[in-house]
């Protein structure tokens, strides 16, 4: 039988593709969504929605941190996906303000909704990321497994990018291994310190009120439905908005950082799994592929896909509270039955098919040149 379920955020990138699955699967689906402008340009202001989003779906435009719109959003509801957030790494250093207001007092207006509740929710699903790691598992010839911090400024101003060995003394050149969830914590970033309070703040209040709650660290997502002229959405995004412009994607430090790059389709998959999964209840889950590809890579692939003859432009530069690689160990989530299914070979091909059929603004150079202007590159 079909549930009743809330998806925050779901008129966006990820929570898009998450209701078009649930409604296939034959729940009955609620958005709340504000139709942020920075992702949906000014489609709010002239009344109209994103034209892929569902209309089987009820729409509720309504913005997280208000407790009115919520507590109606919230009611009969028997499952919570949270993937309303502002997203934008860079940018939430120096919006420091905004970000945690929408993240983390967004989050909290929410929880304090369920605990209102007359009857709760049987579960609680939050999306979480990989960036509260910071940066990922290394290991180092002579010492072998090491956590490291971020790289040192003096490091990176010689444009020595590769991770070094952070047992005193070392500084041996390391290399990534898959990071698993039991790796400490270490955000570099306010996005991050509001994906870890998301995190906590959900499973504290899940724990407390006996909701089954259970937290994805979401690896690095592409696919169909990115904002493409937001600057600060991610790397894949930000170059197919570059290269529909006919300008080169800009590549900070060398190009040879690496991300697990995870299609949504299996993001979308591992939370339809852990909905189901009464073994999941309480955990966090890394979700990703297992396989760490390159920035240069990535550049690479979207060209050739797009039949362009353009070079990427490699700066080397580095953007403040960027770590070198993260790869994500899922086999927590793959005992649960997860495997991811669409290689990035394939689903590239699908987002340039996707990509040819837009248009995009680029706004790039605005949003470098703010981090430029406040030292935010070095
Ligand atoms: C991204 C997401 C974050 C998500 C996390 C885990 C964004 C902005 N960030 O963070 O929300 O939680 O993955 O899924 O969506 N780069 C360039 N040129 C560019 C843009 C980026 O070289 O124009 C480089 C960056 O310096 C970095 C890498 O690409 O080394 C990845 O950057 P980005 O896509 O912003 O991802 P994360 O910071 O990993």
């Amino acid at each position: 039988m079909g549930e009743k379920i809330l998806v925050t955020g779901g008129a966006g990138f990820i929570g898009s593709h998450l209701v078009d699955a649930l409604l296939a699967a034959g729940h009955e689906v609620r958005i709340l969504d504000a139709l942020e402008p920075q992702v949906h340009g000014d489609l709010r202001a002239r009344g109209e929605v994103p034209d892929y989003l569902n209309p089987a779906a009820e729409l509720i435009l309504g913005d997280i941190r208000n407790p009115e719109v919520v507590q109606r959003a919230l009611s009969g509801i028997d499952v919570l996906f949270h993937e309303a957030a502002l997203v934008g790494v860079g940018q939430s250093m120096y919006e420091i303000a905004r970000y945690t207001d929408v993240n983390a007092s967004g989050a909290a207006v929410v929880l304090q909704a369920v605990a209102n509740l007359p009857q709760r929710p049987r579960k609680m699903i939050v999306a979480s990321s990989m960036s509260i790691y910071g940066e990922g598992a290394y290991v180092c010839p002579a010492h072998g497994r090491v956590f490291p911090r971020l790289r040192e400024t003096a490091q990176l101003q010689q444009r020595d990018w590769e991770m070094r060995c952070p047992v005193s003394g070392c500084g041996e050149r390391c290399a990534a291994i898959p990071t698993d969830e039991e790796k400490p914590l270490y955000p570099t970033s306010v996005y991050a310190v509001n994906k870890r309070d998301h995190e906590e703040m959900f499973l504290a209040v899940g724990r407390a009120y006996d909701v089954p709650t259970v937290a994805l660290r979401y690896f690095n997502v592409y696919g169909t439905r990115q904002a493409l002229s937001n600057p600060y959405t991610g790397v894949a995004a930000i170059f197919s908005g570059r290269l529909l412009n006919g300008k080169p994607p800009v590549i900070f430090e060398d190009g040879g950082q690496s991300r697990d790059f995870t299609h949504v389709s299996d993001i979308v998959q591992a939370n339809l799994l852990v909905m189901e999964k009464a073994e999941a209840d309480f955990g966090v889950f890394n979700v990703g592929t297992s396989r760490a590809l390159t920035i240069y890579h990535v550049a690479q692939a979207l060209i050739q896909h797009l039949g362009l003859s353009i070079e990427p432009e490699v700066v080397e530069k580095f953007r403040a509270g960027d770590i070198r690689h993260c790869f994500a160990d899922t086999s927590r989530l793959a005992a649960l039955g997860y495997q991811p299914k669409l290689r990035f070979e394939d689903g590239v091909a699908e987002l340039v098919e996707w990509v040819r059929r837009q248009t995009a603004e680029d706004r790039f150079e605005m949003a470098r040149e703010e981090l430029k202007g406040r030292g935010l590159t070095l």
